[in-house]
């Protein structure tokens, strides 16, 4: 599968991969306390085509230069590379063998505005460092596993459609829910603001633990969510989904109000959206709001009306409208 060759005095492979983003109707919010990027609670997410990033990995052995890590044309910042060294490592401890990697990725939508950009570039990076590693790109589950070690919500972007990501005893596990056939649900993306956010979602989860006085109702409420939101997926039950959605969101959003001192991700405009679109609901319209560590919000909506909704909308931001599906593309690797 994997093309190697001498290039001067090394050996050289490389892989690239494509993969989506992916957006929690059921929240990651918090991680396990001593875990190595472990969810606290349950989240089931969706995949969505069009919002793509690539990676391609090259790996160098034979070398003990540092790793070389550009995103975007730039080169990453400490976090960034301390995450993706971590993935690497564990890329490494599967073939057995560590080389030196470098690494380019790139996103075709903004970074860091609470589009989940590092999920799919995360999960972009894993899987091209899994097809340059010669390693075998259908084992998604260890993928994920790797993916996760750069971004949590990276590991939902392994798979396409409705994926779940659940804690375990010794862990987590990923799988698919459903695929996006199942049930191709549409999303308008309400464009409020491309900025990067201010608190990063890893800071701000950490942060509500700490010090939210509602933290421990979100967490039991969030196992509860998970069930229900998936049960509501294969029923294909829009006005259930709609209530469980919004309420999950709302309930994480309160952690990061109540927490000292506070985190405002959502804006005044990110309200006044949600007001507009449960009110549209009312009068019949089937959609549903929810909003991640950013004041975008997203507006799923029943196959086929997305348009409809856009118009609705439309005079309050920019909106793009987006097909669900996604996943992840290793392609074969060469020199
Ligand atoms: C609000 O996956 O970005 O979007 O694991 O620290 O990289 P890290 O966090 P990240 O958190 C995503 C948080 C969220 C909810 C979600 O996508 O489930």
């Amino acid at each position: 599968m994997v093309d190697q060759s001498i290039v001067g005095q090394h050996l050289e492979s490389v892989g690239r991969a494509t993969a989506t983003a992916n957006f929690a109707l059921s929240k990651y919010w918090g991680k396990q306390t001593g875990g190595v990027q472990q969810p606290a609670v349950p989240s089931i997410s969706v995949g969505i085509q069009g919002l793509t990033a690539e990676a391609e990995v090259r790996l160098n052995y034979g070398t003990n230069q540092e790793h070389e890590i550009r995103i975007a044309g730039n080169p990453a910042n400490e976090k960034t590379c301390r995450r993706i060294e971590t993935l690497l490592d564990a890329v490494f401890a599967h073939s057995g063998r560590k080389a030196q990697a470098i690494i380019r990725s790139d996103t075709r939508f903004p970074i860091a505005a609470g589009l989940a950009s590092s999920a799919a570039g995360m999960a972009a990076v894993a899987g091209a460092a899994w097809i340059a590693a010669g390693l075998d790109p259908g084992d998604r589950s260890a993928i994920a596993d790797c993916a996760r070690l750069g971004s949590g919500s990276a590991c939902r972007s392994v798979h396409d459609g409705y994926v779940a990501w659940e804690p375990t005893d010794d862990g987590s596990i990923i799988r698919q829910v459903a695929s996006a056939d199942h049930w191709p649900l549409e999303l308008c993306l309400v464009r409020l603001d491309d900025r990067p956010k201010k608190v990063s979602s890893a800071d701000g989860m950490l942060h509500c633990m700490e010090t939210s006085p509602v933290w421990s109702s979100w967490v039991e409420r969030a196992f509860l969510d998970a069930v229900e939101i998936e049960q509501a997926i294969l029923d294909k039950d829009l006005e259930k989904l709609a209530d469980l959605v919004e309420a999950n969101c709302l309930l994480m959003h309160a952690t990061t109000l109540t927490a000292r001192p506070p985190i405002f991700y959502m804006q005044g405009r990110t309200l006044q959206v949600m007001e507009t679109v449960t009110s549209l609901r009312r009068d019949g319209l089937p959609c549903f709001f929810t909003v991640d560590a950013g004041p975008n919000v997203k507006v799923f909506t029943a196959p086929g009306t997305a348009q409809t909704i856009k118009t609705a909308l439309e005079d309050m931001a920019p909106i793009d409208v987006y097909a669900i599906g996604g996943g992840l593309t290793a392609e074969e690797s060469s020199i």
